[in-house]
């Protein structure tokens, strides 16, 4: 057990600060000797060095056959091919002029001056612009965002809800990389009736951000919507936050889109210093390979104390697990990698999970996030000399001096205040975190062929569906899953079977009646 000046010897050695972009990194809440990182070192000067060859354009995504360009966005002269620079540049210039458009009311609905953006997408697609949305939003942004992320039809309503009588100056964009996401799809025939059903043009209000030549780029064009903007083959979903994709409705909300890439191109040079000590996205990648055993046997708990930054754990959840949590290593051995992360944020999950952190089974290591600045304007005193900024503080310290004195690992980031750089900074340092594990564990960090196997599981089922029903409708009488499963020759499908009929059964108009029985092997259903 050390001393509190030993962990304050090794807290002032041990730290990376950074005085103008107001971030600073702290491991020294991680139980690690020199000698523990003695062994990784190569591992990381090979991952520096993949590194920098991804950012000079090597096919760092093999299996798509693509570069990896999403540093460029925030450094266009970086950009290998000129045409690349070129087009960064254009796209950013367009999103700026397009959003100073829609605020001076050049661009206006159909019903008056635009108030309202609905965004529409999933994944990469709507977690980040979900995250800087919430983390720089404010009561006096001259646009209301909306999120439809699901194909879930109440969800949907739900939003819909939000935007009653207000369509005609409702601004819906639909974004989608790849144009032809099955969600982000229905989501957009939903609004679109929704519109329509409001007796308002969608297309005048339309906005769609995705690949030239893909089916949603085909729709927008058809139907004459009011602008397109692209996505490249050589940005990632999770890692398009800074591209179109983030930066259009960022804009149109009112934010200063140039702080979130000036903050990411400051945490970019950063995280590009070859001593890794010095270089905060190499210390976490260490931190998490030496926690972990480089195998993510410890889950990464992201616990930022300051309600903005919510969202922040779940944009991680996706761009950590979803980039590292791969089945095969780059040379095809099965090796099960990733990191499991989950988090909300300080004190309220203090209330709630942290029991178990300080107290229970000692499966992860957590990641503070502490924000300096406790608000705009000045506070009041909660107690005598004490404000409820200082109450978050205390309950931060007092929780990390606690896992610490339970042998539980911790990393603390620190950021002066939740602005467009520093939100854009930690961004860029979880891209680049990522992406140096990554290739410490030999893993293609920016393909996700389990998410793609999800996609095409989807597809078998509604096929499977569209037998059933018309199974059901040619039957004479009313049918038991095993009965219809049987009849259309897939037995071995008879659960899905059961599912898709009892839940088309509880919905009004689908055509399936539940008539009796007393579970999956008697229940009845009819068309009707
Ligand atoms: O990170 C990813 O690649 C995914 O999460 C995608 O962003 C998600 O599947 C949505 O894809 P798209 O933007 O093509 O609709």
């Amino acid at each position: 057990m050390s001393t509190a000046m030993e962990k304050w010897q090794r807290f002032c050695q041990t730290r990376i600060a950074d005085r103008a972009l107001g971030f600073s990194l702290d491991v020294s809440r991680v139980r690690f000797q020199d000698h523990d990182l003695t062994p990784l070192w190569p591992k990381m000067a090979q991952a520096l060095a993949a590194m920098k060859q991804l950012e000079a354009g090597s096919i760092a995504n093999p299996d798509e056959n693509r570069m990896v360009g999403h540093y460029w966005l925030r450094a266009p002269e970086l950009a290998p091919p000129p045409a690349i620079t070129a087009e960064i540049r254009a796209t950013q210039s367009a999103i700026g002029d397009f959003a100073a458009k829609v605020h001076g009311k050049e661009i206006v609905g159909t019903a008056g001056p635009i108030a309202h953006v609905l965004h529409v997408g999933i994944g990469g697609s709507a977690l980040g612009p979900q995250f800087v949305a919430q983390a720089l939003g404010t009561a006096h942004d001259p646009l209301v965002m909306h999120f439809v992320d699901n194909t879930d039809p109440d969800g949907i309503d739900r939003v819909l809800a939000e935007l009653q009588g207000k369509l005609g100056q409702t601004l819906t964009v639909v974004v989608s990389k790849s144009g032809g996401t099955p969600e982000t799809r229905n989501g957009m025939l939903e609004i679109q009736a929704a519109y329509k059903a409001a007796g308002v043009d969608f297309a005048p209000h339309a906005v769609a951000v995705t690949q030239e030549g893909s089916q949603l780029a085909k729709t927008a064009a058809k139907e004459g919507w009011l602008k397109t903007f692209p996505m490249w083959d050589w940005v990632g979903g999770r890692t398009s936050v800074l591209s179109a994709v983030g930066l259009l409705p960022a804009a149109l909300q009112g934010l200063k889109i140039d702080d979130l890439l000036s903050g990411a191109a400051a945490m970019d040079v950063l995280t590009r210093h070859t001593d890794a000590r010095q270089n905060p996205a190499a210390m976490l990648a260490l931190m998490w390979y030496h926690i972990g055993g480089g195998k993510g046997l410890k889950d990464m708990v992201i616990l930022p104390y300051k309600d903005r930054l919510a969202l922040f754990s779940k944009y991680l959840q996706q761009l950590v697990m979803e980039s590292l949590g791969k089945e095969f290593d780059r040379k095809q051995n099965v090796v099960e990698q990733g990191i499991a992360v989950y988090g909300n944020k300080g004190s309220t999950d203090q209330h709630a999970y942290v029991q178990q952190l300080r107290d229970g089974i000692p499966n992860f290591f957590a990641t503070f996030l502490q924000v300096l600045r406790d608000r705009s304007g000045s506070s009041i005193d909660v107690e005598s000399g004490i404000t409820s900024g200082d109450y978050l503080q205390g309950l931060f310290l007092g929780t990390r001096a606690a896992l610490a004195e339970k042998n539980r690992d911790s990393i603390t980031i620190t950021v002066d205040e939740v602005n467009g750089a520093t939100v854009g900074a930690l961004i860029a340092l979880y891209e680049r975190a990522v992406g140096l594990y990554a290739e410490m564990v030999d893993i293609n960090a920016y393909h996700q062929p389990g998410v793609e196997a999800g996609k095409k599981a989807a597809a078998t089922v509604l096929s499977l569906q569209t037998a059933v029903v018309t199974a059901l409708k040619q039957a004479a009488g009313p049918q038991t899953a095993g009965q219809i499963a049987a009849g259309i020759g897939q037995p071995e499908a008879v659960e899905h079977v059961f599912k898709i009929l009892e839940h088309l059964a509880m919905n009004p108009g689908r055509g399936v009646v539940r008539t009796g029985g007393e579970g999956p092997l008697t229940d009845q259903f009819r068309a009707g």
